[in-house]
């Protein structure tokens, strides 16, 4: 009796181990890792004005880019304002973008940008204009801006070698005003040293305002009693400003003039003569070479393209910078009409 009830106990005890181990070998098993969540790629869009029909263009190609590619884009214009920008930007990391494509209305203001997207884990693009002293920028992607500017100087000295000159520049707080003016002045400043050209006026056009340009010449022809033969405007918006100036004293079409961004207006008055030379810079290949970018740094891979350097104050940027052309009534055609930007029965209205 006491041996079977030994025997019972000692069974019992085996049990109880065994099914514990077996337990054990339950509670190790290892459990399936959960199925990885394919990420997709979210790009934001930040520009700083839609002032310029430009700026309308690169929105509208950036946005059909996205759209052929089934990439979520997330745009926001911030009216000039360079705090609603800021938390504009702010908003779209939230909703958990992994590249900003950046315009910025304030080149050295956004750097606060750039670095909280850093802090994010967003990856951002200088778009068109460079972001300034700020160690985390990514990539800049743009035209030779510094080039935007020589087209724009040899076109007017070549127009007008001698004489007195206006010179407008760009908004102070947009890195490509300076540019511009950079390259244009590299070709004038020579003519001026040799006393061929005098500068007679020389202003930014704050906000790149077609009404500030406006006011700034009518009071260079007022202060010069229109002896002025030629005018630096940096972009088409600000000679369309200068041209009224012109118009009300009866001299549009009489002082060569410079332009950018082959607006449409800008060629029309190209084909009637009141405006000189615009500068071409094909939007659908910058907004193609953005959304570009964004899918290769959300991949990982390295920029192949990037294949030069500006320096933003801080740090050379790897940059991808685009060929300008100048545009002038000789070879519209060839260019604005041909590459499809600009329809023929539109220009020539
Ligand atoms: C752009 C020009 C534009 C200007 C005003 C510059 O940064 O490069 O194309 O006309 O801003 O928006």
């Amino acid at each position: 009796m006491k041996r079977t009830f030994r025997a019972i106990v000692v069974l019992l005890t085996v049990m109880l181990f065994v099914s514990v181990l077996a337990g054990c070998k339950t509670a190790a098993a290892p459990t399936p890792a959960p199925a990885p969540v394919a990420q997709k790629l979210k790009i934001g869009l930040s520009l700083a004005t839609l002032q310029e029909e430009r700026w309308v263009r690169d929105k509208d190609r950036i946005t059909k880019d996205c759209a052929d590619q089934g990439i979520e884009l997330l745009t926001q214009i911030a009216n000039m304002d360079a705090a609603t920008q800021e938390s504009q930007c702010e908003n779209l990391f939230t909703q958990g973008i992994n590249v900003l494509i950046l315009a910025p209305q304030d080149a050295v203001a956004a750097a606060t940008i750039v670095d909280k997207a850093h802090a994010a884990g967003v990856k951002v693009i200088s778009y068109d204009r460079l972001v300034m002293n700020t160690a985390n920028d990514d990539v800049y992607i743009s035209f030779d801006n510094v080039q935007v500017g020589v087209l724009q100087g040899t076109w007017l000295t070549t127009a007008v070698p001698k004489g007195n000159y206006a010179i407008l520049s760009g908004a102070p707080t947009d890195n490509n005003a300076k540019l511009f003016k950079q390259g244009a002045m590299s070709i004038i400043q020579p003519l001026v040293d040799k006393g061929d050209i005098k500068i007679v006026a020389d202003q930014p056009v704050v906000e790149w305002k077609p009404e500030n340009a406006q006011k700034i010449m009518e009071n260079a022809l007022t202060a010069n009693k229109n002896n002025i033969q030629g005018i630096l405007a940096p972009n088409d918006g600000t000679a369309g400003g200068c041209i009224q100036a012109l118009a009300a004293q009866g001299l549009a079409g009489k002082v060569p003039i410079t332009g950018q961004d082959a607006e449409l207006a800008a060629a029309q008055r190209i084909v009637k003569g009141t405006q000189g030379m615009t500068v071409f810079k094909d939007t659908r290949m910058l907004g193609d070479a953005a959304v570009e970018a964004a899918k290769t740094m959300f991949a990982g891979q390295p920029l192949a393209k990037a294949t030069q350097t500006v320096n933003n104050g801080t740090m050379d940027v790897p940059s991808i910078l685009l060929v300008p052309i100048a545009v002038t009534k000789e070879n519209i055609d060839a260019t604005l009409i041909a590459s499809g930007y600009l329809l023929k029965a539109d220009v020539y209205k």
